[in-house]
């Protein structure tokens, strides 16, 4: 019997190993096959290649990764000439490892809000402290270690208490829409979009779900349609035109998406082709819900007008998924990763700490105070 998809982590640390295990996405469906990466450039690849990906499974990854690398500076600076380790040297190596990881792909914010955060937690430990010698580097490595596995499992019941919000939402039998992966896969079990599906299912809801394939990497085909239904639920996959099709029939009561940055107005930055969804979803009726934990939340952000927006290469559209390139050689091509879903498309925002509706920019301001 093969290995399923189920029982594996998304991403988890091998503290035996020094070493981050992901599932390489890129394979799915085809393959389940876990990765382990110990390298600053294989883990900024692995990010960059989207073999993990996701909103918060990056952020996760990020944070392991920067726990990796305080130890590798710490273990180079000791075997140096000057044999020691000297605190404002060892935060100017860590923050360089920190600037490179966050290079690694622009939109999601949970990428430099758990670096920071693992940053953050040494930098408290150190001014706690009177002066700062190896023991007490090794205590303060330990405690970076400490936060980013507490992101790693905040994760779990972030996830888990969106799905119970949006399950307020619902009705058994209910048709679901989603968009890309917010699924597992771009998490730890769970997922944000799918957690009202999982959820549900526990509980006997039989929703009949719809994933939308997800041009051009496929996430909805490849990583949603295989997750879900390994989980027995109803999935039915569609090609992304086919959606406003589909909401005409009156078969969708509800869709729900991921994000990769909320804008302080509500503004909403997720997988290209969710303003299409969202702006089919407006004229059919069918409420539309962004799942977001507060990690994603960006208050820095006015507007989705501010929101940088990753282009990809044009191969990932011409070529990549399938046996034959599907355009002329050398054609110009538009590949924006992402899009942004105007806040007045959206009938919710669902966070862990309850849902917030119009007017959104008043509801995040609250949700952070
Ligand atoms: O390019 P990807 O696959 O990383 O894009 C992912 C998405 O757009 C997801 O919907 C988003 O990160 C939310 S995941 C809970």
């Amino acid at each position: 019997m093969g290995a399923d998809i189920r029982d594996i982590d998304t991403v988890r640390l091998n503290e035996t190993e020094d070493a981050i295990e992901i599932i390489d996405q890129t394979l799915l469906p085809e393959k389940i096959e876990v990765l382990s990466l110990a390298d600053q450039h294989d883990i900024w690849h692995a990010i960059h290649l989207l073999q993990v990906r996701g909103a918060p499974a990056i952020g996760i990854t990020a944070g392991f990764a920067l726990y990796l690398a305080a130890r590798e500076i710490a273990g180079e600076m000791l075997c140096d000439s000057s044999g020691h380790v000297t605190k404002s040297r060892f935060f100017k190596k860590l923050t360089e490892a920190k600037e490179y990881l966050n290079s690694s792909r622009p939109t999601a914010v949970n990428l430099s809000w758990a670096l920071n955060r693992v940053e953050a937690a040494a930098k408290d430990y150190c001014d706690s402290l009177k002066s700062c010698d190896i023991d007490s580097i090794k205590e303060m490595i330990d405690v970076m270690k400490n936060e980013a596995v507490e992101i790693y499992e905040e994760d779990i019941r972030v996830c888990k208490k969106i799905g119970e919000h949006a399950l307020t939402l619902v009705n058994k039998g209910d048709g679901l829409i989603t968009h890309c992966n917010a699924g597992k896969l771009a998490t730890v079990r769970y997922g944000t979009a799918t957690s009202v599906m999982y959820l549900g299912q526990e509980k006997g809801y039989d929703f009949k779900i719809y994933c939308d394939e997800t041009r051009p990497l496929l996430q909805g085909a490849r990583l949603t349609a295989f997750e879900l239904a390994a989980s027995g639920m109803d999935v039915t996959l569609l090609c992304d035109n086919m959606s406003a099709s589909l909401m005409s029939t009156g078969k969708i009561n509800a869709a729900f998406v991921g994000c990769d940055r909320v804008a302080a107005n509500g503004d909403t930055a997720n997988k290209i082709g969710t303003s299409m969804l969202a702006l089919a979803a407006k004229r059919n009726n069918v409420p539309f819900y962004v799942c977001a934990p507060t990690s994603t939340i960006d208050m820095n952000t006015k507007s989705g007008k501010d929101i940088v927006i990753e282009q990809r290469g044009a191969d990932e559209v011409t070529h990549m998924w399938y046996k034959h390139p599907v355009a002329p050689d050398g054609i110009k091509v538009y590949n924006p990763s992402f899009d942004v879903t105007d806040a007045d498309l959206i009938t919710g925002i669902i966070t862990e700490k309850g849902i917030i509706k119009a007017p959104f920019e008043k509801g995040l301001k609250e949700l952070f105070k």
